[in-house]
C-alpha cells in the first residue's frame, strides 16, 4: 500500500511532509516524492529508494526561502503496483499542463482505456503507472475548479484509490477524495492535513475527520468541506486519535503480522479485483500474456516456490487438476534448480515469490527458461528479479508484507491460483455453469475471512490451551493437506514449537509413535469428501491421548473427536484453503503471544531468501 501526506497551514509544507513520510516508511515503498506549492507554481521532487535520500534531494536543489515560502503540498512513499519502481514512475504525477500534481494510493482497473482516449488525443505519457492516467484526465476536465474537476474525472473511474491533488491555480487548497483506500483529515489550528494512515499527522493533530467511500474533500489551513460525487454535501464527525503514533503504525495492532493477518479481507479483495467474470464463470489474468489456444496448449503447470509459496503451489496442484484437469506439479525451486528437470516448451512453469527475490526461486526461472519452458511469475513485489526475468504472470497486490511470518501473501497467492485453475478450467472440461458457480465462491472470499477474524477471541482461548506444549501435529487431506503444512511453519517459525504438518492417512504409518497424553494434534475437518476419514484419523489420535483442536465446517455436524473446535464458513473445500489458513494464522500468532516470542522478527530467520 503506498503512503500519503498532505499539508496546508501556517508552517513551510516541506519539514511536515518530510516527517510523515518518514512516519509511513514501516509500509514498506520502494520510492518516494513530492510536490509543493509555492508563488510561481508547484515544484516537484522524486527519488528511488528510502525518503532520505528524497530529503537529500530537496536539501541540494532547493533554497531554504523556497523551502520556507511552500505552504502548502503533497507527499508520497510508492508501494508499485503497475511500472517498476523508477523515479519516471514515481508520484506525485503531473496532468499535461504541469499545473496540476497528484498522489495515489490503490488500483485504477480501466486505466488503459483511459490512456488511450487520452493518447489519441494528443497526450504523451511520461510513465507506466495507472495514476498518471488519472491525473492527465483530470487535466482534460479542469477548468478553473479543482474540486469539480476531479470530481468528473472520478465518475469515470474504475477500480479503488486515496487521492490528494493540488492545482497551481488554487493555492492554499488540497482536493481529496477516497474510494478503497483510507485517507483522514488531520484538523490543527491554522492548519489542515490529510492522510492515507493516522500514523503520519497525528505528530500534528488528533482531531481527525475519516473519509468514507465515495467522499471528495476541498481542505484549506482552517476549513474542511465534503461531498460525494453528485456535489451533494456530507457532514463527518471529527474524531479523537486514542493511540501513540508507534501503534498506530501497526493500524493499532501489537504486531505487523496481526495487521497483516486482520488485512486479508482487503489484500485477498485486491487479488481478486477486475480479475473475477461471474458473468461468463471465468478468470480474466491480463498479466498471463497467454491466448486461450496457448492455455489449451500446454501439457502440464509446475509450480517453484519455497516455504509459504512452495504450500501455496501445493494447493494450487490440486486446483488445477480438479478445474482445468491439467497435470500439475509443485516443486521445491531449490530441487528444481538442480535436479535437470524434464521441462520443455509444452510446459508452463509458475513461479511462486511474495518478495520476487528468493534466490532458489529465481534459479529456477532461468532453470526453466533454459529448458524452453514458459515461464510466469506469481509476485507480490511489482519491479522484483523474478518479476522481472518471467516478464509475464499476476501481481498479488497484497502490499508490502513486513513480518518475517508469511501470511496476506499467502493468501494472494492461493487466491490467484485458483483464479489460474478457473481460466485454464473454462479454456478446457469446466462447464459455464460449474466456472459461474466457482467464481461465485471465490467472490465471497473476503467475508470468509471476515468471518474466521471475528472468531479472534475463540481462537486464541484455543491457542492458550496450546500455548504450554512444544510439540504439535497438523493433519489434513487433498488440499487440507499444504494448508496443514503451512499452519506448521506458521507455528514453528513464531513460537518455536516443534510443529509437524502431516498428510492425516500417513500419520499411522510411523510418526504416530510420537503421540503423547495432551499433544496438541490440529485436525482440517472441513466439509470434503474425504470427510469421515479425517475424522477417523483423528479418533486414531484421539485414542493415544491426544489433544484433537478440529477446524470444521460452521452449520456441519457436531465433531464428537474434537476437544476444541474452530469454525470456517461453509464453502467449496478448494476455496476453504483459504479461510482454514486464515484461522491457524491466528492460532499460531495467540501461541506465539502467550510464550512472550519476537513475532515480527523471529530468531534466526530473514524476510527473504536471497541466498541459497
Ligand atoms: C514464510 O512464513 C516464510 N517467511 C518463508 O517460508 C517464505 O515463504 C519463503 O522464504 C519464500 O519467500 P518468497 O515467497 O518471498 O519467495
Amino acid at each position: 500500500m503506498c503512503g500519503i501526506i498532505g499539508y496546508v497551514g501556517r508552517n513551510a509544507a516541506t519539514p511536515v511532509l518530510l516527517g510523515g513520510l518518514r512516519r509511513l516508511e514501516y509500509r514498506g515503498y520502494d520510492s518516494a516524492g513530492l510536490t509543493i506549492q509555492q508563488a510561481g507554481g508547484l515544484r516537484t521532487l522524486r527519488a528511488v529508494g528510502k525518503v532520505a535520500r528524497l530529503a537529500d534531494k530537496v536539501r541540494a536543489e532547493w533554497v531554504e526561502a523556497e523551502v520556507a515560502a511552500g505552504h502548502a503540498g503533497i507527499a508520497h512513499t510508492r508501494w508499485a503496483t503497475h511500472g517498476a519502481p523508477t523515479e519516471a514512475n514515481a508520484h506525485p504525477h503531473s496532468d499535461a499542463t504541469g499545473r496540476i500534481r497528484l498522489v495515489h494510493n490503490g488500483i485504477i482497473e480501466n486505466y488503459r482505456h483511459i490512456r488511450a482516449k487520452l493518447e489519441a488525443k494528443g497526450h504523451v505519457f511520461a510513465s507506466e503507472t495507472d495514476t498518471e492516467a488519472l491525473v492527465r484526465l483530470i487535466g482534460e476536465y479542469h477548468k478553473g475548479d479543482l474540486r469539480q474537476a476531479v470530481i468528473a474525472a472520478l465518475r469515470r473511474v474504475e477500480g479503488a484509490y486515496g487521492i490528494a491533488v493540488l492545482s497551481a491555480a488554487e493555492p492554499g487548497v488540497i482536493v481529496v477524495a477516497r474510494k478503497g483506500s483510507p485517507l483522514v483529515i488531520g484538523v490543527g489550528e491554522g492548519e489542515c492535513l490529510v492522510a492515507s494512515d493516522p500514523a503520519a499527522l497525528v505528530a500534528h493533530t488528533r482531531r481527525v475527520i475519516y473519509l468514507d467511500d465515495g467522499d471528495v474533500a476541498r481542505v484549506t489551513a482552517d476549513s474542511v468541506d465534503i461531498t460525494d460525487l453528485d456535489h451533494a454535501p456530507i457532514d463527518r464527525e471529527i474524531a479523537e486519535l486514542t493511540f501513540e503514533a508507534g501503534a498506530v503504525e501497526k493500524g493499532g495492532h501489537a504486531h505487523f503480522m496481526l495487521k497483516e493477518i486482520h488485512e486479508q479481507p482487503e489484500t485477498v479483495g485486491n487479488a481478486l479485483r477486475g480479475r473475477l467474470d461471474l458473468v461468463n464463470g471465468t478468470a480474466v489474468l491480463s498479466g498471463m500474456g497467454a491466448t486461450a489456444r496457448e492455455l489449451l496448449d500446454f501439457q502440464r503447470v509446475v509450480m517453484v516456490g519455497c516455504g509459504t509459496s512452495l504450500h501455496a503451489g501445493m494447493v494450487g496442484e490440486f486446483a488445477l487438476e480438479e478445474l482445468a484437469a491439467i497435470h500439475a506439479e509443485v516443486q521445491p525451486a531449490a530441487e528444481f534448480r538442480y535436479r535437470n528437470p524434464l521441462v520443455d516448451g509444452r510446459d508452463l512453469v509458475v513461479a511462486i515469490s511474495q518478495s520476487g527475490e528468493t534466490a532458489d526461486t529465481l534459479a529456477a526461472v532461468r532453470e526453466a527458461k533454459d529448458k524452453g519452458a514458459v515461464v510466469m511469475g506469481l509476485v507480490n513485489v511489482v519491479g522484483s528479479a523474478i518479476a522481472r526475468e518471467t516478464g509475464r504472470g499476476v501481481y498479488l497486490h497484497a502490499g508490502p508484507e513486513i513480518s518475517v511470518a508469511s501470511t496476506k501473501a499467502f493468501t494472494g497467492q492461493v487466491a490467484v491460483l485458483l483464479l489460474m485453475a478457473l481460466k485454464f478450467g473454462r479454456g478446457r472440461r469446466l462447464s459455464g455453469e460449474r466456472g459461474q458457480a466457482l467464481a461465485a465462491e471465490i467472490a465471497r472470499l473476503p467475508k470468509l475471512i471476515e468471518a474466521v477474524l471475528a472468531q479472534d477471541a475463540a481462537i486464541a482461548a484455543v491457542a492458550a490451551r496450546m500455548a504450554g506444549h512444544d510439540h504439535a501435529f497438523f493433519l489434513g487431506r487433498g488440499p487440507m493437506h499444504p494448508v496443514a503444512l503451512e499452519g506448521a511453519l506458521k507455528l514453528k517459525e513464531i513460537s518455536y514449537v516443534h510443529a509437524e504438518g502431516y498428510h492425516a492417512a500417513e500419520l499411522k504409518h510411523g510418526p504416530i509413535a510420537l503421540l503423547t497424553p495432551g499433544m496438541p494434534v490440529v485436525v482440517l475437518a472441513n466439509r470434503s469428501p474425504v470427510l469421515d476419514k479425517v475424522l477417523g484419523n483423528a479418533e486414531e489420535c484421539r485414542a493415544r491421548g491426544a489433544r484433537v483442536i478440529a477446524v470444521v465446517t460452521d452449520g456441519g455436524p457436531p465433531v464428537a473427536v474434537a476437544d476444541d473446535v474452530i469454525r470456517i464458513p461453509d464453502c467449496d473445500p478448494l476455496v476453504a484453503t483459504i479461510p482454514a489458513a486464515v484461522a491457524l494464522q491466528l492460532l499460531a500468532y495467540h501461541v506465539a503471544r502467550l510464550r512472550d516470542c519476537p513475532i515480527d522478527q523471529p530468531r534466526n530467520l530473514a524476510k527473504s531468501g536471497t541466498v541459497e
